[in-house]
């Protein structure tokens, strides 16, 4: 497999990262999980321009933001991934420099990793929909920000495995905000919620192609705080992202949502869902 790291193009087995890496040492940087569809990159410019906003958050200068596009098309030949799902993943950290706290000196390129994998999303939870489960959310409050230091997620989303479930929901002062890699969305009386947009979340780009649905098939869509104490009123509740794409969600904390079953609502936003990212060019 062929990946990019820092202006080449390398085979993966070759490649070696500094231990001295920013990445490595203190979690400093961030990330981007793009499918590419038969060779298509599914809206890539939305998730560049949420991997600049980071980098202006983290005072990261990338130096090749300009080129990731081209980069991505690039790796798509060289693997042969142009009549498959294509998974990419895009790394920033801020670059090798001896353990400080303080930023390296300003000459210190950031470090850019891109990489491509055949990619299969779950059609069996696409089809019969998760189990998931409720925990605290104790990360930090810049949630959109797509950092690495993912430790929170990794241990919520454990905890869910570990209960034979496949995803975990974070919960703050009682309301739900979203899974561990995932925007969440729970629909009652017809009528589609999700937790509004700000530093508790991350604006997922799935996320504003299930509101781009909800517009075109006139189906109410509220950005509203959704309290965990009504999770037992929800008619049907699912997630969306990258990787899981629209996913039912059919039981949270071992209480069945609606029928148990996925519902209507989300059935209609995940076939509408794989069309788009069938048809659309980027
Ligand atoms: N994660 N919220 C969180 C915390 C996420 O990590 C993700 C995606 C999303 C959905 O964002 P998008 O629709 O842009 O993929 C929401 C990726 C897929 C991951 O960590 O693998």
């Amino acid at each position: 497999m062929i990946v990019f790291l820092n202006g080449k193009f390398v085979d993966k087995e070759k490649v070696q990262i500094s231990p001295d890496d920013r990445g490595f040492l203190f979690g400093d940087g961030l990330y981007e999980v793009v499918l590419a569809y038969n060779g298509r990159p599914f809206r890539l410019e939305d998730h560049i321009a949420r991997l600049r906003q980071g980098c202006e958050f983290l005072r990261i200068n990338l130096k090749y933001a300009e080129d990731i596009h081209e980069i991505c098309l690039k790796l798509i030949d060289k693997n042969n991934l142009k009549d498959a799902i294509g998974k990419i993943y895009i790394q920033v950290t801020r670059g090798v420099y001896k353990r400080a706290h303080r930023f390296p000196p300003d000459e210190v390129p950031a470090s850019l990793y891109i990489s491509e994998i055949e990619f299969s999303p779950n059609r069996e939870h696409q089809k019969n929909g998760i189990k998931a489960i409720t925990v605290p959310d104790d990360r930090w409050e810049h949630c959109d920000i797509k950092t690495i230091d993912l430790l929170p997620n990794v241990l919520a989303h454990q905890k869910a495995v570990d209960q034979g479930g496949s995803e975990a929901i974070f919960v703050r002062d009682g309301i739900l905000l979203e899974g561990t890699h995932s925007n969440f969305f729970a629909v009652k009386e017809g009528k589609v919620f999700t937790a509004p947009e700000s530093d508790r979340i991350l604006s997922g780009v799935t996320r504003r192609a299930v509101f781009e649905i909800c517009r075109k098939f006139n189906i109410d869509l509220l950005e509203e705080p959704i309290k965990e104490s009504i999770l037992n009123t929800f008619e049907e509740a699912f997630i969306s992202s990258t990787t899981l794409e629209i996913t039912p969600v059919v039981n949270i904390n071992d209480l069945k949502i609606g029928s148990g079953n996925p519902g209507s609502i989300t059935r209609l936003i995940q076939e509408e869902y794989h069309k788009l990212v069938h048809q659309e060019h980027d």
